[in-house]
């Protein structure tokens, strides 16, 4: 899929802009604070309806504006025309060909997208949660009902937890009631394990090629660990019966899908704890170009791909391995402050747009 223009009212520093894109590469370039990030965070908040700078959506509205807009027409198996307005007071409405889409859910991941930003370094090195996130944004983009499960999961653990804080007060709440909300637990959490276990299988079978391209270093692979690991449904109950006394001491459910994780290896070392910035850095890189693999395999689409801040941190020669390896059927958009980064001569179809205090000129 390719975004053919984009046309903005009210984005942050963007009160009123029309761009259209090249079907290939479009390169922002343009010094701190300009505006680069604003473009393709725009971009992103199109297709998945919210920011990834922060989670609240008004910030992006400009100053002193009550409302904003983002629209753009993407070419899919016909061209579809997307829109989103968002107001001060918190109004939010998703629109596909001008007819309001009332649930998100259905409107989330048709335009497929795969974000790299230099923030993304803490997917290595920061708290499981974030690498269970990035993974559910990415794995929602393939699995409709992935997104589905994860809701139905999380809303039956908060259930669980508030049964399990009235437990505690009171002991003579029902345990069969707690033995059914297990039961259902189980059943969805399962779903959740599986369909992790099956996409970063897939992906593990691409990111080492990636990183090896990247890097000249063999042998990066992703771990899975899941309280799941090799367990039935009869065994996973047992294992949360046997930990209800720690859950009702610390009132939350201890045992399950929600604490999965991920670890980035390297020859039998974890990289979180032995890898150089750099490695991390083509590392996620590598994830991400595994990623758009396997959307494509998966769904015959193209997805987007948004490099924003590319290279900070890396060398020239890096930098080149990077964008000599980019999918020329996805459409592909990059920041930098630094142009002279990129060589020039190998770009096919690209539109280059310099920035200057929120003023694009296309080069
Ligand atoms: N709601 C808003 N209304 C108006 N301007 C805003 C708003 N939010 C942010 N800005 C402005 O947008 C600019 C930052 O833009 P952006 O993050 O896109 O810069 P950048 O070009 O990516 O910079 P860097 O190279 O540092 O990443 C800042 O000048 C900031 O003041
Ligand atoms: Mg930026």
């Amino acid at each position: 899929m390719q975004i053919q223009n984009l046309k903005l009212l009210n984005f942050r520093n963007y009160h009123s802009l029309e761009l259209s894109f090249s079907n290939n590469l479009n390169i922002f370039y343009g010094n701190n604070g300009a505006g680069k990030t604003n473009i393709v965070e725009a971009i992103y908040f199109l297709a998945l309806t919210r920011s990834f700078i922060n989670n609240e959506d008004k910030t992006v509205i400009s100053y002193n504006e009550d409302v904003c807009r983002i629209e753009a027409d993407v070419d899919q198996n016909k061209r579809n025309t997307y829109k989103i307005i968002l107001k001060t007071n918190g109004g939010k409405v998703a629109k596909i060909n001008n007819k309001i889409v009332s649930k998100l859910s259905n409107y989330i991941s048709k335009i497929k997208l795969v974000l790299f930003r230099s923030d993304d370094l803490r997917l290595i090195k920061d708290s499981p949660s974030v690498r269970r996130k990035l993974l559910n944004i990415e794995i929602s983009q393939i699995s409709i009902n992935y997104l589905k499960n994860l809701a139905i999961y999380n809303k039956l653990l908060k259930q669980r937890n508030a049964y399990l804080k009235m437990m505690y007060v009171n002991a003579n709440e029902s345990p069969e009631y707690l033995k059914t909300l297990n039961e259902k637990i189980v059943d969805v959490g399962l779903k959740v394990y599986n369909e992790r276990k099956k996409q970063l299988a897939i992906i593990n079978e691409k990111i080492t090629k990636y990183f090896y391209k990247f890097t000249n270093i063999e042998g990066l692979s992703l771990i899975y660990s899941s309280d799941y690991n090799n367990l039935d449904k009869k065994q996973i109950l047992l294992k949360m019966e046997k930990s209800l006394s720690k859950d009702l001491f610390v009132k939350k459910t201890t045992f399950g899908v929600h604490h999965d994780d991920i670890e980035f290896n390297l020859v039998g070392h974890n990289l979180k704890l032995f890898g150089s910035e750099g490695q991390q850095k083509n590392a996620v890189i590598a994830y991400k170009f595994a990623i758009i693999e396997s959307i494509i395999e998966q769904t015959n689409e193209y997805p987007i791909f948004i490099l924003d801040d590319l290279f900070g941190e890396l060398d020239k020669e890096k930098i080149q391995n990077i964008t000599n390896n980019l999918n020329s059927k996805v459409q592909t958009f990059i920041t930098t402050t630094d142009i002279d980064f990129i060589n020039q001569e190998n770009l096919i179809e690209t539109k280059i747009f310099n920035i200057k205090d929120g003023k694009i000129e296309e080069k």
